[in-house]
């Protein structure tokens, strides 16, 4: 069995690539290294291929039995610093969608909860996206380029919209890194700490071997369609400052300044219950041990990435 996974050296695609080369499936990466990095494919113990490329370099490729999209430019900044980023995303995936309905095989993509921006919580699958940011511009048209595919040729496909992801494995994406790494990473380092606003904001956070789970399910799995994957609940960025200064026994140094973001996220939240009837997915690692885990790898490394 053979599989593809765009962005597979990037955080949440190299862990993916792990557990499809554990359960014996030769694999190809398509990366072009913008924030992934070949340490991650330390991980991958089986065969690989790695084609340094953007997505769209799929088309090259002979049959596969599974695709994983990942190879997406991955937050909120990097296509404010470059808007243009929204139509390569789009141009993208199109080849992406193209390679799965010639060689009828099933996509398995990145989403995201950013796509809830402007909606109160729980945020469901039925809510209509507000545009609010040229990322969720790239990621909506992706969601209903999919359904399209589905409609004109019965393309199979999930779409994850992933909440906030955090875990192991993160320091090659650095100042793009989840806020739980950012917290350990500072705490570790005994630095200062910058929060947007009071540090209320609240995100739901689900580990990255849940959300490996969860795509390993979605291709597995006879359904088609959009999925929220998260936790279901929120925790405040204080109220996760505070577990990790608990964990790591001291206080985490932290500066609140004023945010000078528009359109910014204050609160993400799941509602989990499509993805658990349809996808029978449920996370199963809880906040407490994700954040043990973390801390537990994030020491044994020569050093934390030292970027800020
Ligand atoms: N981490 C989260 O909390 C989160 C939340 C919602 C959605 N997502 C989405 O999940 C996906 C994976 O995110 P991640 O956290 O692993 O980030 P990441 O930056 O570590 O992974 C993205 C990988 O894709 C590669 N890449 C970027 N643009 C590419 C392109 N055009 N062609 C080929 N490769 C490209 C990068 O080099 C990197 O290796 C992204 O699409 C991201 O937007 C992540």
């Amino acid at each position: 069995m053979k599989a593809i996974v765009t962005g597979g050296a990037g955080f949440i695609g190299s862990h993916i690539a792990e557990k499809l080369s554990d359960s014996g499936y030769s694999l190809t990466i398509i990366d072009n290294m913008h924030s992934g990095d070949i340490h991650n494919l330390g991980r991958i113990k089986g065969k690989y291929e790695l084609v340094k490329g953007d997505s769209y370099v799929i088309q090259n490729q002979e049959k596969a039995d599974a695709v994983f999209h990942e190879g997406i430019y991955s937050s909120t900044p990097m296509y404010r610093k470059d808007p243009s980023l929204v139509g390569k995303a789009i141009t993208d995936f199109i080849a992406v969608l193209e390679y799965c309905r010639k060689n009828d095989v099933k996509l398995v993509f990145a989403s995201t909860s950013s796509i809830y921006n402007g909606y109160e919580p729980p945020h469901r699958e039925t809510m209509t996206p507000k545009v609010k940011d040229f990322y969720t511009e790239a990621r909506y048209p992706m969601e209903r380029l999919a359904d399209l595919y589905s409609q004109m040729y019965g393309l199979k496909y999930c779409a994850l919209r992933y909440f906030s992801v955090y875990g192991d494995g993160e320091e090659s994406k650095k100042t793009y890194a989840n806020m739980v790494s950012q917290i350990i990473w500072k705490g570790i380092l005994d630095k200062e700490l910058i929060i947007y606003g009071d540090g209320s904001q609240r995100r739901d956070l689900v580990n990255v071997a849940d959300v490996t789970e969860a795509n390993i399910m979605a291709h597995n799995k006879d359904v088609t369609g959009v999925f929220n994957i998260g936790g279901g609940k929120s925790h405040t960025f204080n109220q996760i400052i505070e577990l990790v200064g608990q964990k790591l026994g001291k206080d985490i140094k932290v500066k609140y300044t004023e945010n000078p973001l528009k359109n910014y996220v204050e609160v993400v939240e799941a509602d989990t219950e499509k993805m658990k009837k349809i996808l029978g997915f449920t996370p199963v690692v809880s906040i407490d041990e994700g954040i043990n885990r973390a801390i537990a790898y994030y020491r044994r490394l020569d050093s934390v990435p030292d970027i800020f």
